[in-house]
């Protein structure tokens, strides 16, 4: 085991029987150092440094119905919220005093999000800020749309594939959603120029190590700025509510081989992984991740932007998320980087 994880170290890649193997490994020797060299990569490309995304999470009314998520249409409990203009201005100008750089506007797929409401608020933000980011994570739009937003301003788009098999991703979501579509938006926003965001959930219901070995070569195909992985939580409202969480190991395991075959990726240490471990987001860092993405949502509205259970940073103070960051970050051995963060070459 020990020396498929020098090969991927020192070439970037396996074949698919590998991965498997190092993926399913419990092998105590091979998981440490692949720890150890995801760590040395990443000190490699971008030091000890720790890139903050701040998150505003623009609206809970979502017109899609993913088996695994909390504000999926048919949980009709799920509480309602969408941010207006304003509260989305008053997010950013208090980011930017806690140092944040990038703003991300998260959401699910809310009709209310026109062209013609966000694209002069990016252009706004980006006039106010001109030294941070606008990033979107606004679900799958119209070419013709993710082309306005990126002329309004916008630089990055977060769009999780979610599962590259349609095995898999047939079982995550409605008949209704198509896997072609998402990855043509992926191939889409890179086109028109976005600094682009992939990424899927681990332990996911049904997911194999083959499903896993299918998102890992997507990637590769896609080649995006970011990966986003976190583990799998169970929302009590849900299809899946029964369902087992993905594990804190192999969310692990996957951050250390995604910084193996992607070298200058940037990396979030999610909140998923912060809320299935105390620890999460630490060992995250030390596996490799080199970003993370504290909640600049109103207090107000945090508890509803629920995609899973537990779910951490809902707390009632606004700027407890940075601090609480910081010290974890430094406790981590790391350094907050109050810069945009983009990607290197
Ligand atoms: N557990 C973990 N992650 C989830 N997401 C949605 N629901 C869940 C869940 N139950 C992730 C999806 C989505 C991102 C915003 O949150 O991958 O892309
Ligand atoms: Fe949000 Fe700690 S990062 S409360």
């Amino acid at each position: 085991m020990l020396e498929l994880v020098e090969k991927l170290y020192s070439t970037g890649d396996l074949s698919d029987g590998e991965l498997a193997a190092l993926i399913e490994t419990d092998d105590k020797e091979a998981t440490e150092l692949l720890k150890e060299y995801a760590d040395k990569t990443r000190q490699k490309s971008y030091g000890k440094k720790v890139f903050l995304r701040g998150l505003i999470e623009v609206s809970s009314y979502c017109k899609n119905n993913c088996l695994y998520c909390g504000i999926r249409r048919g949980n009709t409990e799920a509480d309602r919220y969408r941010l207006s203009r304003e509260d989305i201005l008053k997010c950013c100008e208090n980011g930017y005093e806690l140092g944040f750089r990038t703003f991300v506007m998260q959401g699910g797929e809310d009709a209310f999000f026109t062209d013609e409401f966000l694209c002069p608020l990016i252009s706004e933000i980006k006039a106010k800020y001109p030294d941070c980011a606008v990033t979107l994570s606004l679900g799958e739009r119209s070419y013709e749309s993710y082309k306005r937003l990126k002329e309004a301003g916008a630089d990055r788009y977060l769009l999780r594939h979610e599962a590259a098999a349609q095995e898999l991703y047939s079982k995550l979501h409605p008949e209704e959603m198509s896997l072609q579509n998402r990855k043509d938006c992926l191939f889409a926003l890179r086109e028109l120029g976005y600094q682009v965001g992939a990424g899927f959930m681990v332990g996911a219901p049904c997911q194999t190590t083959e499903h896993i070995i299918a998102d890992l070569r997507f990637l590769q195909e896609l080649q995006p700025q970011m990966i986003g992985i976190g583990p799998f939580v169970p929302h009590h409202k849900t299809p899946f509510a029964d369902e087992k969480g993905g594990t804190l190991e192999l969310t692990l395991r996957l951050l250390g081989i995604l910084r193996l075959m992607f070298p200058k990726v940037l990396l979030p240490a999610t909140t998923a992984l912060g809320t299935i471990a105390p620890n999460g987001r630490e060992l995250g860092l030390q596996t490799g991740c080199n970003v993370v993405m504290p909640n600049l949502s109103p207090v107000m509205v945090r508890k509803k932007y629920d995609l899973y259970d537990n779910k951490i940073c809902t707390g009632e103070e606004a700027a407890e998320c940075r601090g609480c960051l910081e010290r974890r970050i430094e406790s981590a051995g790391y350094e907050i980087a109050q810069e945009r963060g983009d990607c290197i070459k």
